[in-house]
């Protein structure tokens, strides 16, 4: 039984916690997009870790963590995470016995990162897409160009001059006649990165296998996704989005493996919504309500893990969920951060958006017609003070609480399988266990 999680919102819905729950019950966990855009919280024994690019399931002792081939990859981010672990104790002997990364993943190299954080500082107002400014979109587009350098190329000095020098010769004409930037000198980056190949060799490994070989001994296997539905390069809010798909689907290009490898899909929402960076958000609140929403931000701790930013803030929205849902197959819901809703008079829930005058229940393909959509809400109670910590079972939760999420399931047609009423890993509710359930 194998279980994917994926963010089905704009990201940051907390997939950490979920990945490091699931994690205790999976022997391979594998992350297959995205990179270290990613800044995935997790609160153990009261510590907190954050993550951005080693797998979130990396906390439970003997557990393998995968790179998948789809990530694009920073060696020194990644050198920095596993020197952290260390030190924390996390790893019993080698690190590489704990998490490996794909031969075939590409890297993020320091034009990347420059490139990305150009574009952002001199992109006219409407054109700043409010990236990571880790390199995440530049890195991708090499790969798509074919012109990217793979985990593999470290290995090797002379193929990997090669394709450094082709790289930096375009790159070089940007930096020097476009952004009038300093240029990029192959000797130094190629004794640079071979030199991190050296280091890397052996955490490198062909994972497509490793999982491969997990498929066919029936051991379990939780994929990780990363970002959120709406920031996927096909289905999201195009071009305000990141540059990897980040819907179900990429699990199976990102790891190598076929649709049959994943039976369960669980989506990762909050109880309301969050955005970081540029676009469209219909049930934003931050003008309309900026009292509840400077609320929330400070109760729900809404600043960005990999950032800093503050993030944008608005009430759920189903319509969204419900795209999220058939995108992803979603097989069932994880129920976030509804404790931060405490001591709310009412919950506003977006059921349609209203376009030129009428009520529709679906997401636009058009950002501009998303731009114009405005949410139409259903009002339920909220629950007063009650203070959900503590709470062991569903039936302690207040019968508002509980409304809540009966109207949430009953609108998206699949099961609340976990609901997260804090941040530490016991403070959680788990319905019924994916890795169990039938496909
Ligand atoms: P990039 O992925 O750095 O290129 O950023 C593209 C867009 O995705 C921006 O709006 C970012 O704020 C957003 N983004 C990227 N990674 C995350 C994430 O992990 N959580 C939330 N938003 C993200």
């Amino acid at each position: 039984m194998n279980v994917a999680i994926v963010g089905a919102q704009w990201g940051d819905e907390g997939k950490g916690k979920v990945v490091d729950l699931y994690g205790a019950k999976a022997d391979l966990i594998v992350r297959y997009q995205g990179g270290n855009n990613a800044g995935h919280t997790l609160v153990v024994n009261g510590k907190k870790t954050v993550l951005h690019l080693i797998p979130s399931g990396i906390l439970h002792p003997g557990k393998l963590c995968l790179i998948g081939n789809g990530v694009v990859f920073d060696p020194k981010v990644f050198f920095e995470e596993v020197d952290e672990l260390q030190e924390a104790g996390v790893f019993e002997k080698d690190a590489y016995l704990r998490v490996q990364v794909s031969a075939r993943a590409h890297v993020i190299l320091p034009y990347h990162r420059e490139l990305d954080r150009l574009r952002e500082e001199q992109a006219s107002p409407g054109g700043k897409i409010g990236t990571t400014v880790r390199g995440i979109g530049p890195c991708y587009e090499d790969k798509i160009a074919r012109r990217g350098i793979q985990v593999c190329d470290l290995l090797q000095p002379e193929a990997l001059r090669k394709k450094l020098s082709r790289a930096i010769e375009e790159k070089n004409t940007l930096f020097q006649y476009h952004f009038k930037a300093p240029v990029i000198e192959l000797e130094p980056l190629l004794a640079e990165f071979l030199k991190i190949g050296e280091r890397l060799k052996p955490f490198i490994h062909d994972t497509r296998m490793i999982i491969t070989s997990a498929l066919q001994a029936n051991r379990p296997i939780l994929f990780e996704g990363a970002q959120g539905t709406l920031l996927d390069i096909d289905h999201g809010t195009y071009p305000y989005v990141t540059s990897s798909n980040t819907v179900s689907g990429g699990a199976m290009a990102g790891a190598g493996v076929g649709p049959q490898a994943v039976s369960q899909v669980i989506g990762i929402t909050k109880a309301y919504t969050t955005r970081v960076g540029t676009g469209p958000f219909p049930t934003e609140i931050e003008v309309t309500e900026p009292e509840i929403a400077q609320r929330i931000r400070k109760v729900g701790a809404e600043f960005g893990a990999t950032t800093g930013r503050p993030r944008r803030v608005g009430w759920l929205d189903l319509v969204a969920l419900k795209y999220a849902v058939e995108l992803n197959g979603l097989t069932g819901i994880a129920f976030m951060k509804s404790d931060v809703l405490q001591d709310l008079e009412c919950i506003r829930v977006c059921t349609s958006y209203q376009l030129d005058g009428n009520l529709s229940p679906h997401f636009p393909s058009s950002l501009e017609d998303l731009e114009r959509a405005k949410p139409h809400y259903e009002v339920l109670p909220g629950w007063g003070s009650f203070n959900t910590q503590g709470v062991k079972v569903l039936s302690d939760l207040p019968k508002e609480l509980c409304d809540y999420m009966r109207f949430v399931e009953d609108y998206l047609r699949i099961p609340i399988v976990l609901m997260s009423i804090g941040p530490g890993r016991e403070e959680t509710l788990v319905l019924s266990d994916p890795f169990s359930l039938d496909s």
